[in-house]
């Protein structure tokens, strides 16, 4: 789709149901597509402000295995960021060392800033609590696949949903596919006010609640989250809600579940999801972050004009 060549990816919201089903299509298309040289002589810089194993690796793996190259850094103390130089000027000199640039960043709005001065596209890895639109199209994938459709499903959103990019990010993306959504946190991480309203503006039908019980038979898919401490201000605030959840394969069969029901998770986990769940038919996260390969491979290859 020529709609992608040159495209700064930065929202989800940037992208009509069309558009995100020809990434997930594109993406099942790469899946084991592996040692071309569609991307030969394309360089992607990879610039991660904030720490990361699975976008970061996905994205750089992705890269080589379509043929390209890849500079960057995992660190920022490494860059000159470390002596005070701006994001802004950091990304104007990068400009003209690359083809794409792939940026993760602390700050909401990072990558738009980023996308502004440069020349070349700007995918946003994940800024501060915003957004991260690639984790979303790789969620999308994993539960079309796993579901086998991404139409009229119940999703139960768990954790901290205050913070979690990924989970603004989804739900707007399921937004599209006529979609159920429980939202279950603390009542200190509640979804932002501003998503549940656009999501209901959407025709979403949206319930809100502090726990699993008596929704757990109703949800096709879990999207659990960790409750991030980096992003809270107060040390005391994180405290009072560490480990409130505590998702185990006894605690599903105690509730009851449907049997088809798939857990998926962004990863790292920390507490929030126990490991008996992993070798249980529930369990999809591990392979979740597998399809970041193909999935990224999908949006590189389309942004740097390799496929149309
Ligand atoms: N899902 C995700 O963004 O993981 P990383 O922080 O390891 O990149």
């Amino acid at each position: 789709m020529a709609r992608f060549k040159q495209r700064d990816i930065i929202s989800i919201r940037h992208f009509n149901k069309e558009e995100l089903l020809y990434i997930l299509d594109l993406s099942k298309h790469m899946e084991g597509y592996n040692h071309t040289d569609i991307l030969k002589g394309k360089m992607l810089a990879s610039l991660f402000f904030e720490p990361s194993t699975r976008t970061r690796l996905s994205f750089e793996s992705a890269m080589n295995r379509l043929g390209g190259t890849v500079i960057g850094f995992a660190e920022p103390g490494a860059s000159s960021t470390a002596k005070g130089e701006s994001l802004s000027d950091s990304v104007k000199i990068i400009d003209g060392y690359c083809d794409i640039i792939v940026l993760r960043h602390y700050l909401e709005g990072s990558a738009r800033l980023a996308a502004d001065v440069a020349g070349v596209p700007v995918i946003n890895a994940g800024d501060g609590a915003n957004q991260h639109p690639t984790q979303t199209f790789l969620d999308l994938y994993t539960i079309r696949k796993t579901k086998g459709t991404l139409e009229g499903i119940t999703v139960g959103f768990l954790g901290d949903l205050k913070y979690g990019r990924t989970v603004h990010s989804l739900a707007y993306a399921l937004s599209h596919f006529s979609t159920e959504m429980y939202f279950i946190s603390p009542s200190g991480l509640r979804m932002p006010k501003d998503c549940l309203e656009e999501l209901r503006q959407r025709k979403v039908t949206c319930h809100e609640t502090e726990s699993l019980l008596g929704i757990s038979k109703k949800l096709d898919v879990i999207y659990c989250t960790r409750i991030q401490k980096e992003r809270f201000a107060d040390p005391v605030e994180f405290e009072k809600v560490r480990g409130v959840y505590r998702l185990s394969k006894a605690q599903l069969e105690e509730m009851g579940t449907k049997d088809d029901l798939k857990i998926l998770h962004p990863l790292p986990r920390v507490d929030e999801m126990d490991e008996s769940l992993d070798g249980t038919d529930f369990a999809v996260y591990f392979h979740q972050a597998r399809n970041g390969i193909p999935v990224r491979k999908a949006l590189l290859a389309s942004v740097l004009g390799a496929i149309e």
